[in-house]
């Protein structure tokens, strides 16, 4: 395919290291070509069955990216590429222009900078709010520690920002467990943001919310693009149009459609396989 060899050569990572640096700070990511995430002709097969199939994609560093598509369309297989659950057949998976995803395993790629929310939400309901977000900075120093440790001042202030940014600022000794459905979800964001990830890979947020729940995640998610990428997979129609830029549609496993919520539903194939459903 000419028109990928270009972009290729466009985008060209100016070094490839044998070695990736997991360890390298997410802040010394190299994007300056654009793009944080390359997706390149990514296969992924299950028997015999292409769940992608040559996938193509591109996120930009600090936007916010919608992915929708019926189900079984590999939405959720595409972020199990980006989080090293799964490796592809074929095709390349980039972080930035240097890291190179399927040579890292998953751990290295949190630590890199790609954190990712389940669906369900896995939060620690036996802990308080509080805990639940400075077990997720803990890593490396473990559990234990992190409980009975006094924090440093740079964690306690973290911890603050975060709970404010998710709207749990008056709710930070609370259960964990005792949280509405919307409050555990967004507990689990902000665990994700105690590690100030470039990428944010969030699959399904809204299932099972309020609408004012929903609102709320709309707005969180609006705030954190910029200073994160934040992709979004979603079926909720209302809620992705309140929070849509660009809108990528997947059908069996790779690109059907891109472009702006108006672009996308106005769209032939995209209203036949899906939103005309
Ligand atoms: N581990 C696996 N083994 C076999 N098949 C799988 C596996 N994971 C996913 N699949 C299949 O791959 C296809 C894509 O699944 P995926 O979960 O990525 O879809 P999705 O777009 O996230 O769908 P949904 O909107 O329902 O969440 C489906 O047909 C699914 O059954
Ligand atoms: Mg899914």
């Amino acid at each position: 395919m000419q028109w990928l060899e270009n972009t290729r050569a466009f985008m060209r990572r100016d070094q490839v290291f044998d070695i990736v640096r997991p360890s390298m700070s997410s802040g010394r990511l190299d994007t300056r070509h654009g793009p944080v995430l390359y997706l390149e002709d990514v296969t992924v097969s299950f028997d015999g069955f292409r769940a992608l199939d040559a996938l193509t994609l591109y996120i930009d560093d600090g936007e916010l990216r919608c992915i929708i598509g019926p189900n079984g369309a590999g939405k959720s297989t595409m972020m199990d590429v980006i989080t090293g659950r799964t490796r592809p057949d074929d095709g390349a998976a980039w972080f930035g222009q240097r890291l190179d995803l399927l040579r890292m395993d998953e751990t290295e790629i949190a630590r890199a900078g790609i954190g990712r929310k389940f669906q369900k939400p896995t939060v620690f309901p036996q802990h308080r709010v509080v805990e639940n977000l400075e077990l997720a900075m803990a890593g490396p120093r473990g559990v234990w520690s992190a409980l009975t440790a006094r924090l440093d001042p740079p964690t306690q202030e973290r911890i603050d920002e975060v709970l404010e940014e998710i709207g749990l600022a008056n709710d930070g000794h609370v259960l964990a467990g005792q949280l509405s459905h919307g409050q555990k979800q967004w507990l689990e964001i902000g665990m994700l943001l105690m590690q100030n990830p470039r990428v944010l890979l969030v699959d399904e947020p809204v299932a099972g919310m309020t609408h004012q729940e929903m609102d709320r995640t709309a707005e969180l998610l609006t705030r954190l693009a910029g200073r994160h990428s934040v992709v979004v997979v979603e079926h909720d129609m209302e809620f992705v149009r309140s929070i849509a830029r660009k809108v990528t549609v997947l059908h069996q496993g790779s690109v059907l459609a891109e472009g702006s919520m108006e672009e996308v539903q106005a769209d032939p194939r995209v209203i036949e396989v899906y939103l005309g459903e």
